[in-house]
């Protein structure tokens, strides 16, 4: 039978690239989006993947939706927590507003969304979590206080989540893209992302199914030997 996999953040960018790429595996997928009805509707003309619209910051809201996803698809076999915003700025004209906002769905989305699949992963004795982290997070960036603090915990969130499971079938991993052709990235200045670019040594930005390829890999069980890993995906900009 089909695994049931859920990706939030999963009708644009880096999440939409990972959502197709379950579905081309043979994966029953679901996606969840916050703010672009627009965009979320035609990703599902597109795909056919069903898009559910949910804050992954509020935990009550996280609720109503894993259970819509679950009563649509099945229990969930594969979350993907990929749903993440920025709002850069450097620290000293941040407002506390920028800061919460980014834990919030950056950070809080991972307890929230994980905390919701692990009691069925760990009754069925299956599950794999896998969570975009940045390379951000492991090499700092200016103006990204915020959100490297966020990047950076998922990654301690998911080794400490890996060791609580590791002997239930269970795999927590991360993957740390580096500066990927998004609207995230190409939202960045031009001359500020030429300099960023002319520094990666593979000299362009990576492809959003670059990302999906090793969150692919991460989820099979050819990987289940793999567990509190962090893959880097960032063409040698930061090598940890
Ligand atoms: N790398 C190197 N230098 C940077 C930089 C960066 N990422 N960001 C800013 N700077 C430099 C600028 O070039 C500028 O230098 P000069 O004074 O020598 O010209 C200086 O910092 C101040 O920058 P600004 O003039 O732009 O100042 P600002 O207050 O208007 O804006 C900022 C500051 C909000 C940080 C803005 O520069 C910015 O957005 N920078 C990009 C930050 C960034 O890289 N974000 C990553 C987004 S992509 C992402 O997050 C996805 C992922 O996971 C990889």
């Amino acid at each position: 039978m089909s695994k049931v996999v859920l990706v939030t953040g999963g009708t644009r960018g880096i999440g939409a690239a990972i959502a197709e790429a379950f579905q081309k595996g043979g994966y029953k997928v679901a996606a969840t989006y916050h703010g672009n009805d627009d965009v979320a509707k035609s990703f599902t003309a597109r795909t056919g993947i069903p898009a559910f619209k949910f804050d992954v910051a509020d935990f009550a809201a996280c609720q109503k939706g894993v259970e819509a996803v679950v009563t649509q698809l099945g229990a969930i076999d594969v979350l993907v927590n990929n749903a993440g915003i920025t709002r850069d700025t450097f620290l000293h004209k941040m407002t506390p507003v920028q800061w919460m906002d980014v834990i919030h769905t950056n950070l809080n989305s991972v307890f929230n969304m994980s905390r919701l699949v692990i009691e069925n992963m760990r009754n069925r004795g299956f599950g794999r979590i896998i969570t975009i982290s940045s390379i951000n997070g492991q090499a700092g960036q200016i103006g990204q206080t915020n959100y490297a603090a966020a990047k950076a915990g998922v990654i301690g969130f998911s080794k400490a989540l890996a060791l609580e499971n590791a002997g239930k079938g269970i795999t927590v991993n991360v993957v740390a893209p580096g500066y990927i052709d998004t609207d995230m990235v190409r939202a960045i200045s031009d001359n500020v992302l030429e300099a960023i670019v002319a520094r990666i040594p593979v000299k362009r930005l990576g492809r959003t199914d670059e990302i999906a390829a090793a969150v692919l890999y991460l989820a099979s069980d050819e990987a289940a030997y793999m567990t509190g890993a962090t893959l880097n995906v960032n063409g040698g900009l930061f090598m940890g």
